[in-house]
């Protein structure tokens, strides 16, 4: 390879590392415990377990308000949100002022980086 070759490619790397970075997501295992001392008191992660809330299984990329055996839901029911990590951080954040209308979830997440972590760690419940 000649010379000028492997700095074209060491500049592609060192700018896909860089706008990794910039995009740095969360931090999955921080997030496990920011959701250990938050969400599982009403949200396992078991699919089909559910308790206050549903089971938080499998959440992204899913029809908000519709984990089968599920029966409580107030303000997501009928709602026509499709969770992905724009619009969970701002539920997160604040349920109500999200919908627009009363919720059951009636818990707020404020601290953003604490979000981002729960979000991550979110993303691997199946
Ligand atoms: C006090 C109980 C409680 C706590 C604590 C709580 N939630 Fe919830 N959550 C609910 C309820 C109840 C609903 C259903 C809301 C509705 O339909 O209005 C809900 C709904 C949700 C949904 C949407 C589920 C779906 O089927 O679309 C997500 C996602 C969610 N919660 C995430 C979280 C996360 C993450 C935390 C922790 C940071 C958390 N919740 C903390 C009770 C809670």
């Amino acid at each position: 390879m000649s010379k000028r070759k492997i700095i074209i490619l060491g500049t592609a790397l060192a700018m896909a590392l860089a706008s990794g970075a910039a995009f740095a997501a969360g931090d999955a295992s921080k997030g496990a415990e920011v959701y250990k001392k938050k969400c599982l008191f009403c949200h396992p992660t078991n699919p089909g377990v559910h308790k206050m809330g549903p089971s938080l299984a499998a959440m992204f990329g899913r029809k908000a308000g519709t984990v089968p055996g599920y029966h409580k839901y107030k303000g997501l029911k009928d709602s026509d949100i499709i969770w992905d990590e724009s619009n969970m951080d701002k539920w997160l954040a604040n349920p109500k002022k999200f919908l627009g209308r009363r919720t059951s979830m009636v818990y707020k997440l404020k601290n953003a980086k604490k979000r981002t972590n729960v979000i991550e760690y979110m993303k691997w419940l199946k």
